[in-house]
């Protein structure tokens, strides 16, 4: 129990760390905050013409939620991912930490991003073949749609059924409780999405 207290609040630690705001901020771009939809991520990132610090926003955000994930794994187990279908509690507490870390981060006042990047590094952490159906789906998506926000929620809403044919059943339970928090933080894109005013990949 100690451990997992621990490891959700390692995970949170790491997730917190705004990487979008961080690298727009020391590039002069400006306040992320006052472009697109304010949103602190890498797809807002791109609106600022700048594809290099949107890359790099959506590598770090990702990397963070794996890191977690691998590091609590090791500590808890000796072991990497992917473990038995319930993983030990702390990993999946780790990957729980780094997605509210992302979403709440105690440094911006409780008002990050919307986790979609982050919940990737972590699922490509915990069971590796579900993040290469999220990204499968994420991209299929993105190609006939253009949108960003409909890609996520479309491999968000997969993901817990991919975990459930992979037999990784505790993953399945924590994504699809996480997915369904990717959905309400995009409830505003969603609306947009059914006005038809979503905006495009890479448009401002
Ligand atoms: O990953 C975030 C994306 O799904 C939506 O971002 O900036 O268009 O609200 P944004």
């Amino acid at each position: 129990m100690i451990l997992s207290v621990l490891a959700l609040l390692f995970g949170y630690l790491c997730g917190s760390i705004p990487f979008g705001l961080i690298l727009t901020s020391l590039s002069g771009v400006g306040n992320l905050r006052a472009v697109g939809s304010g949103n602190i991520g890498a797809t807002n990132v791109l609106r600022t013409g700048r594809k290099d610090l949107a890359a790099a926003t959506l590598l770090l955000d990702l990397a963070k939620g794996a890191a977690a994930v691998l590091i609590v794994s090791f500590i808890a187990t000796r072991r990497l991912p992917p473990l038995a279908a319930w993983p030990p509690a702390p990993v999946l507490a780790a990957a729980l930490g780094a997605f509210l870390g992302h979403i709440y981060p105690v440094w911006l006042g409780f008002k990050g991003g919307k986790g979609v990047a982050t919940y990737l590094g972590c699922l490509l952490a915990v069971a590796w073949p579900a993040g290469l159906a999220f990204i499968a789906a994420w991209l299929s998506t993105a190609f006939v749609s253009r949108y960003s926000s409909l890609s996520a929620l479309v491999a968000a809403a997969l993901t817990p059924a991919v975990l459930v044919g992979l037999h990784q059943t505790g993953a399945a339970m924590l994504f699809a409780g996480m997915s369904a928090l990717i959905f309400w933080k995009h409830r505003e894109n969603i609306a947009r999405l059914k006005a038809g005013t979503e905006t495009k990949i890479g448009k401002t």
